[in-house]
């Protein structure tokens, strides 16, 4: 599904290269659940970035599904990312302006489905996540936990076949974090291909594979 090829990112400090990513080779098949870790600043967020086609590298190739990423046009990337990727950010990224069920239904909007289904499906995950009662608040009357649930069910509601996830649970209490790992254990065994940065062991084990980071390396 994914192929990176001597990715590396730099950025010139005093005249000399800094790496954030350096020669990073990596495959992953549909199906696999893969856990980067690493300490803080190795570049975990940048790799996971790159692989969701947020982020170019300096250097470097990438295929996701048969597509050559960085040799296509703006246009074509971003419907490839719309159609198969849901991502999970660090900081929620949430739209201020708009309310939770809003939030939530935005991914639905690019892929054009019917108002009715919409609808339907939005409910369904409202459901799922237990914030229906939160569903006309805005991102700024929620706290930190809610708000990473509505960044979570709003990056499985157009069902990705790729999640990307940096670290999702850091927010949620214990009890919510196990049940978040239990849903991508879940989807992970429906097919659902999950990249997961994070900084618990505990977490970690929940996948099948683990990917460690220093200084912007792949550790062996
Ligand atoms: N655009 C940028 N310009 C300069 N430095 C950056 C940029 N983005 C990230 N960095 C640096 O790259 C390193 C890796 O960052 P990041 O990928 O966020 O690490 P992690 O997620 O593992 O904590 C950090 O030292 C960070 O300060
Ligand atoms: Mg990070």
């Amino acid at each position: 599904m994914i192929q990176l090829e001597r990715i590396s990112k730099w950025h010139m400090q005093g005249g000399r290269p800094v790496f954030i990513l350096k020669d990073i080779n990596m495959t992953v098949a549909e199906g696999e659940f893969i856990s980067i870790m690493g300490p803080s600043g190795s570049g975990k967020s940048t790799l996971l970035n790159v692989i969701g086609m947020l982020d170019v590298p300096n250097e470097g190739g990438y295929n996701f599904m048969g597509n050559d990423v960085f040799k296509m046009k703006e246009k074509q990337r971003s419907a490839l990312y719309k159609h198969h990727i849901g991502f999970v950010f660090q900081a929620y990224h949430l739209i201020d302006e708009l309310t939770v069920y809003e939030n939530i239904e935005t991914p639905l909007l690019y892929q054009d489905v019917k108002g009715s289904e919409r609808k339907a499906i939005v409910a369904d995950m409202l459901d799922k996540f237990q914030i229906v009662g939160k569903k006309d608040l805005f991102p700024s009357q929620l706290s930190g936990g809610q708000q990473q649930l509505v960044g979570i069910a709003r990056a499985l509601i157009a069902k990705p076949k790729l999640l990307l996830a940096d670290e999702p649970t850091g927010n949620l209490n214990s009890k919510q974090g196990e049940e978040i790992m239990g849903l991508f254990k879940e989807l992970n065994n429906e097919g659902v291909t999950i990249i997961q940065v994070t900084h618990s062991e505990k977490n970690a084990e929940y996948g099948s594979r683990i990917i460690n980071l220093l200084d912007g390396r792949i550790q062996m």
